[in-house]
């Protein structure tokens, strides 16, 4: 596990826009598992900027992403497609046919519908990198506590602290959606490599329960301490509560010497 602590968000942002970078230029076809939310502004901002000032070409990226309301059609602007396209895809040369999306309107056979997701991934030939954000409650995806470490994409019911969280994004009186799509965890640890990303001081106790907590399903980023490739990327408030910063610092450190390639 590799942990950076950066003195903000905006160079959160910047730090996971330039390891993205460098793995679509590494492997233009990279099959990339991408995350909404607030946290990922900053990184999507740069790699735009990345396209625009520098070229960097995403042609022949591939494109997960992790999770979706039930509920809501693409369209929707509270939906996180809508999300992605506002702040990603529009903006840069993905092709259509590469970008791949839990349909968040589908109105059954939803056990169907998420395997052919799973196999969408496996067609592609596995995820090459996934980034994730955090819940308050320490959720990866929608993967709220007590989802099974084995879990795979599927309908999950949000939890109360997750629909709370989710009440600002909605206008008074318009109905917030109470089930999602979302690869599991399972599906997630498959990922080669996986990037987390922490910004705010509500990020603090969910990131000390994930990377020095026990290994529970009561804290589902805890799972990500099963997995040999994960770097955190978290800023000074959402890194506050961790009692190794020396300690990741002194491997972030070392890493650098010893095996750039990781970093
Ligand atoms: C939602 C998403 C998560 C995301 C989380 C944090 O719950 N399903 O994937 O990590 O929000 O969002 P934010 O970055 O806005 O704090």
């Amino acid at each position: 596990m590799l942990l950076a602590l950066k003195a903000n968000a905006d160079e959160v942002g910047r730090e996971a826009a330039r390891i993205v970078a460098n793995a679509v230029r590494r492997n233009p076809a990279l099959r990339l598992g991408l995350a909404t939310g607030n946290t990922m502004l900053g990184m999507y901002k740069e790699l735009v900027q990345l396209h625009q000032r520098e070229g960097l070409n995403f042609s022949s990226l591939v494109t997960f992403n992790l999770d979706e309301y039930l509920g809501l059609s693409a369209a929707h602007p509270r939906s996180f497609r809508y999300f992605m396209e506002q702040n990603f895809f529009s903006h840069v040369n993905l092709a259509p046919g590469n970008i791949h999306f839990p349909d968040g309107s589908i109105k059954a056979n939803y056990e169907k519908y998420c395997a052919s997701y799973e196999q969408a991934i496996r067609d592609a030939g596995g995820i090459d990198l996934q980034i994730l954000g955090i819940g308050r409650n320490g959720h990866v995806g929608f993967n709220e506590p007590t989802s099974s470490i084995g879990s795979r994409t599927r309908l999950k019911v949000l939890s109360k602290d997750t629909i709370d969280d989710n009440r600002k994004f909605f206008a008074a009186g318009e109905e917030i959606p109470q089930c999602a799509i979302t690869m599991g965890i399972g599906t997630i640890l498959e990922a080669k490599r996986i990037l987390l990303l922490a910004t705010g001081s509500s990020k603090a106790a969910p990131i000390a329960a994930a990377i020095e907590g026990p290994l529970t399903a009561s804290v589902t980023a805890s799972a990500l301490q099963l997995h040999p490739d994960v770097t955190f990327i978290v800023d000074q408030q959402a890194g506050a509560q961790l009692k190794q910063q020396e300690y990741y610092r002194r491997v972030l450190e070392m890493t650098a010497r010893l095996t750039p390639d990781r970093l």
